[in-house]
């Protein structure tokens, strides 16, 4: 199964909740939430407050998506508002294994993430941990950018990585993801897609999410 994970940050934020309705209306399956300090990342964006206001307008699952230097100190405040999925990056935690280990322990799905000059290497000693893989296909901290191609190369190592754990793992990609690099990166192996501009600001967002699932799912066939 291929998961699609609209991003608010894209959304128009002022009709949040609308907004949501019609990307469920449409087949998401999850919902892409970007928590941004600053410094991590250049951006800011949403904290606990936006992701419990979320939880409250739908039901899908919510994948937090931890764009911050020391997330250990608020791992239980992002559990407690409501994210169902906690995902952190490899480069901001100086003990991930501890990390993820604590995500666990509050009874969310663990994700790591990778930037795209970090190399999947450096997931193979937590791989035996975590529920979810995601590998960023552009650099972090803006919506809207261009696909780096390097990526499919890196999906694929990641999906042999998984393969060979025999783990459960969902393998996410995060950047840039559009009608043209949907299914090319299904192709490379990943089954959780977000996409934040080519679902939000489409006119008809319920219609960009089901036209991306078809385009996905007759594209992944073609090898
Ligand atoms: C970027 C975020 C993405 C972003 C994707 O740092 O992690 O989730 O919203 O946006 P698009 O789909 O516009 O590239
Ligand atoms: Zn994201």
């Amino acid at each position: 199964m291929i998961y699609i994970a609209p991003s608010v940050l894209a959304a128009d934020f002022s009709h949040l909740a609308d907004q949501l309705a019609q990307a469920e209306a449409g087949g998401a399956d999850w919902i892409h939430l970007d928590v941004m300090d600053g410094q991590f990342v250049p951006n800011i964006t949403i904290g606990p407050f936006i992701i419990n206001a979320v939880r409250q307008s739908t039901k899908l699952p919510l994948d937090t998506h931890l764009m911050i230097v020391n997330p250990d100190k608020h791992l239980e405040t992002f559990r407690g508002a409501g994210a169902d999925y906690i995902t952190v990056h490899q480069e901001a935690c100086t003990h991930l294994h501890r990390t993820i280990t604590q995500i666990k322990h509050l009874g969310a799905k663990a994700g790591v993430s990778i930037n795209p000059a970090t190399p999947c290497s450096t997931l193979k000693e937590i791989i035996s941990e975590v529920d979810l893989i995601l590998i960023m296909s552009v650099n972090p901290g803006f919506g809207g950018q261009t696909f780096i191609e390097g990526t499919l190369r890196k999906l694929r190592e990641a999906k042999s990585m998984i393969e060979e754990s025999g783990r459960d793992i969902r393998l996410e990609v995060d950047g840039g993801i559009d009608m043209v690099t949907g299914p090319r990166v299904v192709r490379a192996g990943a089954d959780v897609l977000v996409a934040g501009t080519s679902i939000f600001r489409k006119p008809d967002i319920k219609k960009a999410v089901a036209e991306l699932r078809s385009i996905i799912e007759s594209g992944a066939m073609k090898k």
